[in-house]
């Protein structure tokens, strides 16, 4: 048998602040070849660390008018979201401290191919500043989950997990700085792998073909 050559899946990352995991995700893909490109950075916050880095790597970026709601976009806006990564030929979506809740738009458009990384071990410490629930709880142990996006907050299918420990004398900050270090190695080999089962379950779509 032919082994086929394939072109990498186009990946958008969305994200509202720093970016640390979207460079993870960049570096990894320009260190080896994996199964995702980084094509697009979409970001709800103008100044925003993440565009900053699109710059950096020469990455098309937008900073993305989210309308009136602090928690979501209006449906009208990601509507429009929906429109640019299709004329873009986004493939798939990751979520990088993106801060708004995803709704069905981009759910429906993107069915099953959004992943989402998130600082505790799911199901427990859902939710915002999960570190800070994790010391606040005494927990001796937490960590990161890369899991798909659905309707819920931070409940879709578990791709992987690293686990992290908790010492009594961790600060909420010195835990996140600890499970972001577990982040940065996770997220781009989940995102890898998911980006493989795709093009596996899709039997290649014939453009990705070289
Ligand atoms: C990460 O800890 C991620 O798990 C959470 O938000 C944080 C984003 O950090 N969803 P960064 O912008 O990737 O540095």
């Amino acid at each position: 048998m032919i082994a086929r050559r394939i072109h990498p899946l186009r990946l958008a990352i969305l994200g509202s602040g720093k970016g640390s995991n979207a460079r993870a995700l960049i570096e990894a893909s320009q260190k080896s070849s994996l199964c995702y490109e980084p094509a697009l950075i979409i970001s709800d916050i103008e100044d925003a660390g993440i565009l900053k880095l699109a710059e950096e790597f020469q990455i098309p970026a937008r900073f993305f008018k989210p309308g009136p709601f602090k928690t979501k976009f209006s449906e009208e806006r990601e509507q429009q979201l929906v429109a640019l990564l299709r004329e873009l030929k986004i493939d798939f979506l990751a979520l990088a401290g993106f801060m708004r809740v995803i709704k069905e738009p981009l759910l429906a458009a993107f069915p099953e191919r959004i992943v989402n990384i998130h600082p505790s071990l799911l199901p427990r410490f859902p939710g915002l500043a999960a570190w800070r629930q994790a010391v606040e709880a005494k927990a001796s142990e937490s960590g990161c989950t890369v899991h798909l996006v659905d309707h819920g907050i931070d409940t879709g299918h578990i791709l992987g997990q690293t686990r992290v420990p908790v010492f009594n004398t961790d600060t909420a900050e010195n835990l996140h700085a600890r499970i972001q270090e577990a982040e940065h190695e996770l997220y781009p080999r989940m995102v890898d792998a998911f980006a493989k089962t795709l093009l596996q379950k899709n039997e290649i779509p014939k453009d990705k073909e070289i």
